[in-house]
């Protein structure tokens, strides 16, 4: 087996350790050494933008927030089904991440911050979601393994009521919650349902059509 190199190592603000690191073709960023997510497996990030974006791509000039970055498959996907005139606002807590995406890993997903449509805000999701007053047609959160497993301490305030609330304040008319998780999460849906979100659920494959582990994808539909 290829010998795993360190490619760079940054710290968030709540003191995990990410590390990029490379093996033949296959790119692993790390937090505090476990795997947080690979270039082997992208499907179920790219379809959280498929599913969140499905209703935006009829609307004049959308606007929709990605949260965070990580290898920037979400982020393609969601340029590829907006319009022309479409802004995407990604919104990344740790700058490492971004530098990388202009770096090592920035051919994965077809260099996705070059795409002028694109803004990036380095800082918390949650900030970004709070400071906007029905500003996002969609709003993508994939910043955690699901609604109740953080990878950051400062996340368990995106899933609760009040989260859940500023979530809702930021969308538009008719706008759509999309949740990326490992798991299935019936309390958050409840939770969902329970802000005033119309709820559907998607199971999809890590790989797509070629199989992997099944992951789920929250929707809340403001409508
Ligand atoms: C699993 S990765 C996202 C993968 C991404 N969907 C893709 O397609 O590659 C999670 C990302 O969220 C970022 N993150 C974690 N908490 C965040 C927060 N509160 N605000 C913004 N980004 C955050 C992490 O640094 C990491 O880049």
């Amino acid at each position: 087996m290829q010998p795993l190199a360190l490619l760079g190592e940054t710290t968030t603000p709540d003191g995990t350790t990410l590390s990029l690191t490379r093996r033949g073709p296959e790119f692993i960023i790390l937090a505090n050494g476990k795997p947080l997510m690979s270039n082997r497996m992208h499907g179920s990030e790219e379809a959280l933008a498929t599913f969140g974006c499905a209703r935006v791509v009829r609307s004049a000039a959308p606007v929709v927030l990605v949260g965070g970055l990580g290898m920037g498959y979400t982020l393609r996907a969601t340029l590829d089904v907006l319009s022309a005139d479409a802004t995407v606002v990604v919104a990344e807590l740790v700058p490492a991440v971004v530098e990388w995406n202009r770096g090592a890993l920035a051919d994965l997903a077809r260099r996705p911050l070059e795409d002028p449509r694109v803004r990036v805000e380095v800082g918390d999701v949650g900030q970004a979601l709070r400071a906007s007053h029905g500003g996002f047609d969609a709003i993508l959160l994939d910043v955690d393994n699901g609604p109740a497993a953080f990878t950051s301490t400062t996340n368990v305030g995106l899933y609760t009521d009040g989260g859940l609330a500023a979530a809702t304040r930021a969308l538009r008319p008719g706008g759509v919650l999309a949740v990326w998780s490992a798991w299935d999460d019936r309390k958050f849906e409840q939770r969902l349902k329970y802000a005033g979100f119309r709820v559907a659920v998607e199971h999809v494959r890590a790989r797509l059509k070629r199989g992997g582990p099944r992951h789920t994808i929250f929707l809340g539909y403001t409508d």
